[in-house]
């Protein structure tokens, strides 16, 4: 069929158009009958124009007006025409005209819809991935893709202006399984071999700085078998970049730098020129988080002063003397939380594996009551001390390991930032953390392994005691978080390959398998080798938080859902037993 093909978009119109006659091509929006006259409502990526099909318009225009629905994709042309007072609408852009039609092309039918596109929906995930295409139709996922792509063209424009190169590395590589499960390719040539999806272009781009390209950078998808969450999908994206002969210092102003430019340019918003850096050390200590929300304060507060001759709550007293911590939380004006709501919280420490949460309330005497508030003989001390105000809640937590004090008290930090409204979508609160140990110690495994990745450099002054108190070294290791997210993690690489392999050693790893996994790396580094370093920013979360979403899926085209499956396509599915024999791949089923 032949169409006539548009003169102007959806979006363009505007009172000096008047006069003019124009054809659009689009989908009706909205359709009105009024008094014999239609008003059509078309739509297209730009925005929306009305379309007036006037009661004494030929009847064949009347028919095809009459067959529209909602959807139908069409082609009108027709004349612009001033909209009568009363129907001027200054909240669109094209609100001052319509178009009245002189013909109306039906290009394509659509089926009923299965839900209302640009209305506030309630239409389930699994429908709306489902008809994912129809989804997208939307103004509202329409400017969250408009704005991915803008993010990305900007983060390009960044990076090229300084120099560096957009290089692609392959996405078949060999399996070296860490941290994440692998996703798998079977070989068809080599019967029981498989190729692994990069979880991230890593050792590629390192091996990039040993081949001498010093900027690199590529906008890179990865892929990772892991559970799903809001913030995670199986394949998403990184802005991947390394620089060769840096320090810390080159990563971080480079990459403050780019959010700079990247915030200017899409979103309007002007950034500081450096961010904010806390020690991995502090972090815990102050937000119970080495990715704290730092839009709003409520810090978490050393309770031990307290834990003294006036305090008679004895699980404080062994969590002290076993070497942990007491924490607590000052919550402004919330003195009238209910116990159903404090007990929501303290469900949120046992995640953390804290054994409660002890509460007490600041009466408006200014005295303690409730709770714990009986173990105490000095109150006024501690409600000082604390500096808490009459009205006020105090949550404490107290382990005898420091670690899940903290945690599962900066676990209620953030849930309360989310119930007291704390968390402003539109701001925008970067931080470096720092100082990151090198090494975790894995109790499942009894083992030490690496708190990043492998190939990150230990700090200088530790190169000496790596393997005497793995526990104490802290890496050259910088994570950069959003508004309580970890959005990018980096690191200065080892490119020393006898430093390498004594980090190999301590995370329970044999040279032989060293050599097996990471072979050609250590190879490659046997010939001049720059310093090097680099970081990746995830892509998806970054865009996620521009556009104050609090799910990568809503800045995705097309997601998985949170079974890794999508629904569209219907991904995974079954293959055919001719495709298996191929691979030399049979399934067995599960008993
Ligand atoms: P890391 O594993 O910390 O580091 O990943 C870097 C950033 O990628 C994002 N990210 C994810 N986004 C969506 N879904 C996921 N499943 C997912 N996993 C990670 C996060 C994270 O901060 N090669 C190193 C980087 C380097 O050292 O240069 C790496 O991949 O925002």
């Amino acid at each position: 069929m032949l169409f006539e093909q548009r003169t102007v978009t959806c979006g363009e119109l505007r009172a000096a158009d008047i006069g003019k006659t124009v054809v659009l091509n689009g989908w009706v929006h909205r359709k009105r009958d009024h008094g014999g006259i239609s008003f059509i409502n078309i739509r297209d990526r730009y925005g929306v124009t009305q379309v007036v099909v006037d009661a004494d318009s030929a009847q064949e225009l009347l028919d095809r007006a009459a067959e529209l629905k909602m959807e139908y994709c069409v082609s009108i042309r027709g004349t612009v025409r001033p909209r009568p007072d009363s129907m001027i609408n200054p909240s669109m852009p094209t609100g001052e005209i319509e178009v009245k039609a002189e013909r109306i092309q039906i290009l394509s039918r659509c089926a009923p819809l299965p839900f209302m596109i640009d209305e506030a929906t309630d239409a389930k995930e699994d429908m709306r991935l489902t008809y994912r295409y129809l989804d997208l139709r939307s103004f509202s996922m329409q400017k969250k893709i408009r704005l991915r792509h803008e993010a990305a063209f900007a983060v390009r424009e960044y990076l090229v202006g300084k120099g560096f190169y957009e290089i692609e590395t392959p996405t078949f590589i060999r399996s070296t399984p860490e941290g994440a499960r692998d996703y798998l390719v079977p070989s068809r040539l080599y019967p029981g071999k498989f190729y692994a999806l990069p979880q991230s272009p890593q050792l590629y781009k390192q091996l990039l700085m040993a081949s001498g390209f010093d900027k690199y950078f590529q906008l890179a998808r990865c892929y990772r078998d892991e559970d799903s969450r809001g913030d995670r999908q199986p394949e998403f994206t990184q802005i991947d970049i390394e620089m060769s002969f840096v320090t810390r210092e080159d990563v971080l102003a480079l990459v403050e730098g780019m959010m700079g430019h990247l915030f200017k340019k899409t979103l309007g918003v002007e950034l500081p020129a450096k961010f904010v850096r806390i020690p991995y050390d502090e972090a815990m200590d102050r937000f119970g988080s080495d990715k704290p929300d730092l839009r709003f304060g409520m810090e978490l507060l050393d309770f031990a002063p307290y834990v003294d001759g006036a305090c008679s709550f004895q699980a404080f007293h062994d969590a002290l003397k076993e070497g942990g911590a007491v924490k607590a939380l000052v919550v402004p004006g919330k003195a009238d939380y209910s116990r159903r709501q404090i007990e929501e919280l303290e469900a949120k420490t046992k995640v953390y594996k804290a054994h409660g949460l002890a509460w007490m309330k600041v009466n408006q005497a200014g005295a303690l009551e409730g709770g714990a508030s009986k173990f105490f003989s000095e109150p006024a001390r501690i409600v000082q001390g604390l500096g808490a105000k009459p009205g006020d809640l105090i949550l404490i937590v107290a382990d005898k390991k420091k670690k899940v004090a903290c945690t599962a008290l900066g676990a209620v930090r953030s849930q309360l930032g989310k119930d007291l409204g704390l968390c402003d979508p539109a701001v925008f609160a970067f931080a470096w953390i720092i100082d990151f140990p090198l090494f975790e110690f894995n109790e499942e495994e009894n083992r030490w392994e690496a708190a990043h990745h492998m190939f990150t450099m230990p700090q200088a002054q530790y190169h000496d005691s790596l393997e005497a108190d793995p526990g104490a070294v802290k890496g050259d290791l910088y994570d950069l978080v959003l508004n309580g997210y970890e959005i990018a993690s980096g690191s200065i690489r080892i490119h020393d390959p006898d430093l390498q392999k004594r980090i190999f050693r301590i995370v329970g790893m044999t040279d032989e398998e060293a050599q097996r996994k990471f072979g050609f790396l250590l190879e490659a580094f046997k010939y001049g080798p720059p310093p090097h370093g680099g970081i990746a920013p995830g892509f998806d979360r970054l865009v996620m938080l521009m556009a104050g979403e609090t799910s990568i899926k809503e800045v995705i085209a097309f997601p998985k859902n949170s079974f890794a499956v999508s629904p569209m396509d219907q991904c995974p599915n079954d293959v055919d037993e001719r495709q298996l024999k191929e691979l030399h791949i049979s399934i067995v089923q599960e008993k």
